[in-house]
């Protein structure tokens, strides 16, 4: 056998000696071994090592999406790659359990050797976070501190870069804009599924009118409100409005890629949309098991320190509770579902653009 296939040793080949080498006890340091603060280095470290596995995933996922063609198969690879990251995920959210299992004393046996040390300098939270697409600007901030300030000025000019590469948010924008198939000789998705819209709402206002078994008060506040759905779609799929909306900040999805994640949703069935449609689930899977991951840290810390300030400085719980709802990226993929309609109302598509939506199964 040669030398390539025997020489390493398991312990050599995962750089054993490095990683159980790598749990020094500050408590212990100072002459006062606090037990439970193993259990807390190991944590942070297998959590930092599930985040350099994601952040690698993740750029597989990006280097796919460069160029103009992002193929049927790649599709499908991609999502291959996030369901991984799916399940790292839940792990990262389900081993919170085990750090619960420190009590908040025991916690207070080592806290105050820690200051200023805090999860707020995770560089690779940070990196998995632009990865996805959180913008600069959205972040919240505490004590008027820029997030990246507390970093190396070389790890901060890496952060600076990643931002100025497209994250995952771009390239599934910049892939969803150039999905063909929204106008199709004299079919014109929009126009069609808004008359779709209005007939359903039509036959929804005619079954609350008709019903007897609801006040007329009652009905009259089930119409505004149908009224309003029906007017929110309407808005969603005019262009003009929409554009506006991205202006100020209350939609990030450009408009073409919106309708075109909307026409995947619709038509998932069709053989060629359901990788697509597959690929557009796992993204909002991701985004919102880190939502998830943000809830459970924010419940653990309120555990923990209750309404004392983070060692980072921060108001603690209560800064980690803003950033579960402002640094959700993909949100607008949740909107979508306000658009669907029941596949029984969904406008017919022409026989040839049929034919094509099944081409890539049948030639
Ligand atoms: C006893 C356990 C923990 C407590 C009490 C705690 C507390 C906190 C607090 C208060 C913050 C806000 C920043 C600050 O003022 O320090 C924070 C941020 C953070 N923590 Fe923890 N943490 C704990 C465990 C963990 C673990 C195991 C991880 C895994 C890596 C982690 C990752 C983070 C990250 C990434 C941030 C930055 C969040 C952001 O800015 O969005 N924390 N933590």
């Amino acid at each position: 056998m040669s030398d390539k296939y025997s020489s390493i040793h398991y312990t050599n080949y995962l750089q054993l000696d490095k990683v159980i080498d790598a749990q020094k006890l500050r408590s212990a340091e100072l002459g006062e071994p606090a037990h439970d603060e193993m259990l807390f280095i190991i944590i942070h470290q297998v959590y930092e090592l599930w985040f350099k596995q994601i952040i690698h995933e993740v750029g597989a996922v990006l280097e796919m999406f460069k160029g103009d063609h992002f193929e049927e198969k790649m599709v499908s690879e991609a999502e291959h790659k996030l369901v991984r990251v799916i399940e790292i995920q839940k792990i990262l959210i389900d081993q919170i359990k085990v750090l619960e299992t420190m009590t908040p004393l025991d916690f207070l046996e080592f806290r105050n050797y820690l200051i200023p040390a805090s999860g707020f300098q995770s560089f690779q939270f940070r990196v998995c976070e632009i990865r996805m697409g959180l913008k600069a600007d959205a972040r919240i901030t505490y004590n008027k501190t820029v997030y990246s300030s507390v970093f190396s000025e070389e790890q901060q000019k890496t952060l600076e870069q990643i931002q100025k590469e497209d994250s995952m948010f771009d390239a599934v924008q910049k892939w969803l804009e150039r999905i063909p198939f929204l106008n199709f000789g004299d079919f014109d998705f929009t126009t069609e599924y808004l008359k779709s819209v209005k007939n359903m709402t039509e036959r929804e206002r005619e079954a609350i009118l008709g019903t007897t078994h609801i006040s007329q008060e009652n009905k009259d506040m089930r119409i505004r409100m149908l009224d309003e759905t029906q007017k929110y779609i309407f808005n969603s799929l005019d262009e003009e409005a929409h554009n506006k909306s991205v202006a100020e900040g209350t939609t990030r999805l450009s408009y073409r890629a919106t309708v075109a994640a909307l026409l995947i949703h619709l038509y998932r069935d069709e053989p060629i949309l359901r990788a697509p449609y597959n690929l557009l689930n796992k993204i909002t899977e991701v985004d919102e098991l880190f939502t998830l991951y943000r809830y459970r840290h924010m419940q653990m810390v309120l555990r923990m320190l209750g309404k004392k300030m983070g060692t980072g400085g921060s108001s603690g719980a209560e800064y980690l509770k803003k950033t579960v709802e402002q640094h959700h990226i993909f949100q607008d993929f949740q909107k979508i579902a306000t658009l669907l309609i029941p596949r029984s109302d969904l406008p017919k598509l022409p026989d040839e653009l049929k034919k094509q939506l099944n081409f890539v199964y049948n030639h």
